[in-house]
């Protein structure tokens, strides 16, 4: 009655009740003290690697005379965090057009000259050669074209590397041959014919053809696979569980060293597709948890077969992301969740894809090349390497920060193990992800993440700040010992600017950190995220 009496001012009571609730509500986030048995296992220090399409090596990596030193310090600050340097795949769809020439340098493309589509890449020694201008210790797959259907020309990549790459027992990773075959066009294969079937066949026959001349401790260092995964096991698509049933693995010894799958679940290849690319669908923890998921009965399937699963390449938005959506900060917390996601289905590494737009994928995609034949770098890209009229500057992009937080997450001791926690009550399971890392050593877990992906943009105020945040109780975990944390942050998930971006205070656009680097202190067990933030909590 009394409400019925006044109705507004019950409603105004009720507003300012929710609003006052917003700031006084602490979640307690469950972390079971010791590790459970599903943790993952031990986190491959390499976690965090990278793929660069070939025709677009010299901008990123350079030569073995004049390395882009620019990239080799973003790798280096990465080797800092974890004591091992990420592993290396110059490789993508431009592999497969890829040609060996004795006589040629680096790796250098043909462009069509009215469509601008890139139809050969064509390199020399000086490829191989550049391995060793990266750091000491890096290791790489070699690219072997297989879309071209000339063992003639895989094969003289694959002599090739043995011969220009030096100390090639330590830097060669493994060969890839070909770049998501389940992919090829009619010019290609023979398409009536071309499937999973044909896949296994060619490949036991090409492999083993290339072993008979490679040196005895390269012959079991192969990548099979190499294509999407698909949320439907559709005729073309090659997966793993279904080339290990068709025999691919069966030579004594087993020549697969790891199958690979890429994972693209957003493409802005045709406007169609770049339609849904959106930073609503893409941020969102449900959507990633469900389609990197596919990858647990690969993982399953790869590891009953004395092997490992990566995903080779992997980006947000596929054919060069999208303006907007892959430039900015929110992509730093993308990667986070989804490496993790992939880390905790014992997903041994992934391979961040780094390129620029390659016209020949589709001929109605929204995204262009530079003006006269300048790469258009990919706006997902954690860094555009050279200067370019499309981009600007050579600097980091927003997103390049989730590499230094993922190796911190990961660090240095080789036996640190990671499980996904489940949301607190009355906190959405879309808008929210956090994961516990235990080592091997302790009882308790070592650090936590968390990312709050409530969506908070530039534009939003301080109220909506308040709105989206989260405050987390931890209490239960080690409460005699000191509590830090460093935050990743930035004026919102739209920002742009890599200079507004911070890790520990600290911003990371030209290479180096900029700024004075704050750890925060956890007072009473409370930690506070907002919207559109990541934390790394660190239990001393
Ligand atoms: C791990 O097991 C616990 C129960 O022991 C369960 O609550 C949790 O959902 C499991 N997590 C995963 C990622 O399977
Ligand atoms: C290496 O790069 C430098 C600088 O771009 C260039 O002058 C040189 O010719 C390159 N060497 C090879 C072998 O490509
Ligand atoms: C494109 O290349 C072809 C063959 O090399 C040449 O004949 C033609 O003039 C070129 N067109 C332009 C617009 O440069
Ligand atoms: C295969 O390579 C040759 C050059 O050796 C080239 O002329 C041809 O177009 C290539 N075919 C395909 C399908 O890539
Ligand atoms: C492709 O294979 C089918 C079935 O073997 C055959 O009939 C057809 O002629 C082939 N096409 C080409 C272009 O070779
Ligand atoms: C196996 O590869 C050789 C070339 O090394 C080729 O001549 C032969 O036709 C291939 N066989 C099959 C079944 O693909
Ligand atoms: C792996 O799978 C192949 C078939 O692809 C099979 O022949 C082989 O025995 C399997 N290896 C193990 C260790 O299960
Ligand atoms: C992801 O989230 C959105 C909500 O923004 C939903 O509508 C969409 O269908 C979801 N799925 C995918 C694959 O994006
Ligand atoms: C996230 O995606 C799921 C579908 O996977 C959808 O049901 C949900 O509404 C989305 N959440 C938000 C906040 O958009
Ligand atoms: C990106 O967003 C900015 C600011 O909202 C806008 O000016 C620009 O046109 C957008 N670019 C694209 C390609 O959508
Ligand atoms: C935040 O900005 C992005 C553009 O960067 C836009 O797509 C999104 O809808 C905005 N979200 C909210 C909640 O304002
Ligand atoms: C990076 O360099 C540019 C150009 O010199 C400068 O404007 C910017 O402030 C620098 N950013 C950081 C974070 O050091």
């Amino acid at each position: 009655m009394h409400s019925m009496a006044c109705p507004l001012s019950r409603l105004l009571f009720l507003l300012l009740e929710s609003l006052a609730s917003v700031h006084a509500v602490v979640h307690v986030l469950n972390i079971p003290p010791a590790a459970p048995p599903n943790v993952s296992s031990a986190l491959d220090p390499a976690l965090t690697s990278f793929s660069f399409d070939p025709a677009f090596w010299v901008e990123f990596g350079g030569n073995k005379s004049h390395p882009n030193e620019f990239s080799m310090q973003m790798i280096r600050n990465i080797a800092a965090r974890t004591g091992a340097y990420p592993i290396i795949r110059p490789g993508g769809v431009t592999q497969d057009s890829s040609i060996f020439d004795p006589t040629a340098g680096s790796p250098l493309r043909t462009t069509d000259n009215t469509t601008g589509a890139i139809y050969r890449t064509t390199w020399g020694p000086a490829f191989y050669e550049s391995f060793s201008a990266f750091p000491s210790g890096t290791r790489f797959t070699v690219p072997l074209n297989f879309g071209n259907d000339s063992f003639e020309i895989a094969s003289a990549e694959a002599r090739a590397a043995v011969e220009y790459t030096e100390d090639w027992e330590q830097r060669i990773w493994a060969f890839e041959l070909g770049n998501e075959a389940g992919n090829y066009k009619a010019t290609q294969r023979n398409l009536t014919t071309w499937g999973p079937a044909a896949y296994v066949v060619e490949w036991k026959n090409w492999t083993s053809s290339i072993n008979s001349f490679l040196p005895q401790p390269l012959r079991t260092r192969w990548w099979a696979g190499s294509d999407g995964i698909t949320p439907a096991l559709v005729t073309v698509a090659l997966q793993t569980e279904d080339l290990i049933a068709r025999g691919l693995n069966d030579a004594e010894p087993p020549i697969v060293r790891e199958f690979s799958q890429h994972m693209y679940a957003y493409s802005a290849c045709k406007p169609a597709s770049a339609a849904v690319a959106t930073v609503p669908n893409i941020h969102n923890h449900t959507n990633i948890t469900a389609f990197v998921g596919l990858l647990g009965a690969k993982v399953t399937a790869a590891r009953k077969n004395g092997s490992d699963l990566v995903v080779g390449e992997f980006n947000s938005v596929s054919c060069s992301g999208k303006p907007n959506v892959t430039d900015i900060f929110g992509q730093a917390l993308w990667v986070i969740d989804t490496t993790l996601t992939a880390a905790a289905l014992n997903v041994s590494r992934v391979h961040l894809h780094q390129g620029a737009t390659l016209v020949s994928q589709s001929d109605t995609q929204i995204n262009v090349p530079g003006a006269n034949g300048t790469p258009g770098f990919s706006t997902y890209d954690l860094w555009y390497p050279v200067d370019s009229p499309l981009r600007g500057r050579r600097r980091a992009t927003p997103s390049y920060v989730s590499q230094l937080f993922l190796a911190e997450t990961v660090g240095k001791s080789r036996t640190s193990r990671l499980l996904p926690l489940s949301p607190p009550e009355g906190v959405s399971p879309d808008l929210f992800a956090a994961y516990a890392v235990y080592d091997g050593h302790e009882d308790a877990p070592v650090r936590l993440v968390v990312v709050n992906w409530d969506t908070f943009n530039s534009t939003m105020g301080e109220a909506a700040a308040k709105a989206t945040s989260l405050t987390l109780d931890i209490t239960g975990l080690r409460r005699n010992s000191k509590v830090t944390l460093k935050r990743l942050t930035a004026p919102g998930n739209d920002e742009t600017n890599a200079d507004y971006v911070t890790w520990a205070g600290q911003a990371w656009t030209n290479g180096t950190a900029q700024g004075r680097e704050t750890i925060e202190v956890v007072e009473n067990g409370k930690v506070e995220v907002r919207g559109s933030e990541a934390v790394l909590v660190f239990f001393n």
